[in-house]
Parts: structure tokens; C-alpha cells; sequence
């Protein structure tokens, strides 16, 4: 196991993922349209690690590129990162998300079973529990999904599974995400979405910085600890870190597998916010809003089955996680935010 192609390589987890396999020791191939990315996280990639790696600007969809790439490297794993990630725009967009997300692993799956690439490792999410029937939520929790979003995250799970059915030789690794959050130390990549954000902890930052008036909780009304929803945040380091320990574990050729990659332990909106706060100095303005339809009180993961089986386990604290999520995001700054704002708004 050498080569690993990653697809979405500039993107926030898979940038991370590549900072991770290069000082592992492996060769890295990104692919990226930079649809929600800049090439500049390749460069940065490139400064972290001082590790010079290939990278092409492509989309995952073409076949006649993931054909010319694959045909010049020989890929042993691709870890598939690429696709649309926003719950809230995919209800409102479907089918640019079923587009996306789904021809995009189709078309990856082809390029594969063609070039005899055996590995495939995808960036699954823990959406695909739907509503906890119990907590923590373990590998063996029923699957449903409510949002357009989630389909295309349980539909190509399926999608995966059949091709191992179909061919025994293809080593699957389905990586459940819990929220991921952080920034690598450096403070050189980070969570830098275009338009308004979509998760948690840029919208903290950004409302830290003053861009946001304030920040929206959804739903302070929960049977939680504090009435906000509690969540599994992992450092995106961690995260990545699990990435390494997957390709390792495909070197084993294990047949399809599924992991959660969270921390096991749950801590609500309103915590985390506090936390951000304290560790950073920083004052975190917010209002109550009305619950948001799909939201679920708490949510956290049994990560034994990771522990066990890839011998990998989350390190980082939450108090990692905010200050390096507000150290990078300062580092980003207020400009680029901007351009990414206008950039949105004349798409
Ligand atoms: N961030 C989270 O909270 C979270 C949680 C669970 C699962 N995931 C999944 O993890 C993966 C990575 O998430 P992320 O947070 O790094 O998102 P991201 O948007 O930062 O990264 C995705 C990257 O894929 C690229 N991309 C999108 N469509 C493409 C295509 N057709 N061809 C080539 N490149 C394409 C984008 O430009 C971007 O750089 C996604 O599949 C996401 O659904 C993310």
C-alpha cells in the first residue's frame, strides 16, 4: 500500500488526510475541482510537510481524467472525500446533490474495477443512524436518512457494499464521521467554507471574529445536559490520523468494513461554545433559535470497533479543538472570508 489517490485533497478533512499519509511515508495523488477549495491548501500541504506530492485539478465525475491519472500512477487505495456536504442545500438542491455525490462514486467505482484498484476507503457520516434508537451509537445501529444528503451517504454505503458482494477482491472501508472540527497545528489549513457555513465551529469563529452579528443555537429545549444538542466533536487531526490507520488496515485485506471515527464522548452546542470562549479569550454573542426539523438531541459514538480493529483511538481534547479551530481561522483572516462570501453570491 503506497499509493493513495484522495479525491476532495483540498478540501477540509481530506487536506488534513494527506498532511497525515505524507509524513506516514505514502505518495499522495489529490484530485480536486475546487469547487468548495482553493489550490492554495495544495501549496500549504506541500509547506507543512516539506513533501512534494502530485496534484490535478479534476472532477471526480470525468472519466476520461480519472482514467488518465489512474493510467499514470499506480494507485493501490483512493480514499474518496469529494462531494457536497451542506444538510440545509441539499434539501433545497437535490439534485445537484444526488448529481454530485452520487455519479461522482459511480463513476470513481468504474475507474477502479478497470485499472484493478482494490482499495477504496469513503467518507461516510453518522447521519446515516437517523434518529438514535440508543446511545452510543455502535456500527450495528439501524440506517435511515431524512435529507437528501444522508440518502446519497446510505445509497453509496449500498452502492459499496454491493461491489464487494459482486467482487470479493474490492476492500471496502466505511468510515463513519462523527462532527469533526480543529485545525492542524500549523494553523496553515483549516475550515474555510465558501458562503455561510454550514457547520458548527466555522460559524463560532466567524461570529468571534465579528463577521456574524451572532451565533444561532437551534433548540435550547432538549433533555440534554443544558437543553442544547450534544454532539460527538473529534479533531479533524484525529479524523485524518483514523484515515491512515484505515489504509493501513487494507493492507490486511479485510472485505468490507465499517468504522465510527468519533471520540465517545458527547458534549452539548452550548459546552462547546463555553469552552471556545474560555480557551480563547474571546466573547461568543448567540441567540436561541427554534429547533431545526432533523436535528436530534445527542448523538455520540462507540469507537471501540476503530479501537479494536485499527488500533486507533481520538487523542485530542476539546480544548484542542477550539483553540486551533480559532487559531487557524484568525490565521485564514477576515479577508479571504469575504472573498468567499462574494465569490457565493455571484455563483
Ligand atoms: N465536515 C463534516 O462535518 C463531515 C461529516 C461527515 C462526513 N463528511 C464527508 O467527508 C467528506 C469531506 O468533507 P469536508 O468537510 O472535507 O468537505 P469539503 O467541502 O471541505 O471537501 C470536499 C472537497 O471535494 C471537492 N469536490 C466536490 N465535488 C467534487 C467533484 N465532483 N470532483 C472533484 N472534487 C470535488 C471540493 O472542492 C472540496 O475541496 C465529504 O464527503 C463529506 O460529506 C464531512
Amino acid at each position: 500500500m503506497k499509493n493513495i489517490l484522495v479525491t476532495g485533497g483540498a478540501g477540509y478533512i481530506g487536506s488534513h488526510t494527506a498532511v497525515e499519509l505524507l509524513e506516514s511515508g505514502y505518495n499522495v495523488i489529490c484530485i480536486d475541482n475546487f469547487s468548495n477549495s482553493t489550490e492554495a491548501v495544495f501549496e500549504n500541504i506541500q509547506r507543512i510537510t516539506g513533501k512534494r506530492f502530485t496534484w490535478y485539478e479534476a472532477d471526480v465525475r470525468d472519466a476520461v481524467q480519472l482514467d488518465s491519472i489512474m493510467g499514470a500512477h499506480h494507485i493501490d487505495c483512493v480514499i474518496h472525500f469529494a462531494g457536497y456536504k451542506a444538510v440545509g442545500e441539499s434539501v433545497q438542491k437535490p439534485l445537484m446533490y444526488y448529481q454530485n455525490n452520487i455519479d461522482s462514486t459511480l463513476i470513481l467505482c468504474e475507474r477502479c474495477l478497470k485499472h484493478s484498484i482494490n482499495n477504496i476507503i469513503f467518507s461516510s457520516s453518522a447521519t446515516v443512524y437517523g434518529r438514535p434508537q440508543y446511545l452510543p451509537l455502535d456500527e450495528a445501529h439501524s440506517l435511515s436518512a431524512t435529507n437528501p444528503y444522508g440518502k446519497c451517504k446510505l445509497f453509496i454505503e449500498h452502492m459499496l457494499k454491493d461491489l464487494h458482494i459482486a467482487h470479493s477482491e474490492m476492500n471496502i472501508a466505511l468510515l463513519r464521521y462523527f462532527n469533526p472540527v480543529g485545525a492542524h497545528s500549523s494553523y496553515k489549513l483549516g475550515e474555510s467554507p465558501r458562503g455561510i457555513p454550514n457547520n458548527l465551529m466555522p460559524y463560532v469563529c466567524q461570529t468571534a471574529l465579528g463577521i456574524r452579528e451572532k451565533l444561532h443555537i437551534f433548540g435550547n429545549d432538549y433533555n440534554t445536559v443544558d437543553g442544547t444538542g450534544v454532539r460527538d466533536f473529534i479533531h479533524v487531526v484525529d479524523l485524518a490520523k483514523g484515515h491512515v490507520a484505515a489504509v493501513q488496515k487494507m493492507a490486511t485485506d479485510p472485505g468490507c468494513v465499517v468504522y465510527n471515527l468519533g471520540t465517545g464522548n458527547g458534549i452539548s452546542v452550548l459546552e462547546l461554545v463555553h469552552a471556545f470562549e474560555k480557551v480563547n479569550g474571546i466573547e461568543v454573542p448567540y441567540v436561541i433559535a427554534p429547533r431545526r426539523s432533523g436535528d436530534v438531541a445527542e448523538c455520540w459514538a462507540d469507537p471501540g470497533a476503530a479501537k479494536r480493529e485499527l488500533g486507533w483511538k481520538a487523542q485530542l481534547t476539546v480544548e484542542d479543538m477550539v483553540r486551533d479551530s480559532w487559531e487557524a481561522q484568525k490565521a485564514l483572516g477576515v479577508h479571504d472570508i469575504l472573498q468567499s462570501r462574494q465569490y457565493t453570491a455571484s455563483v
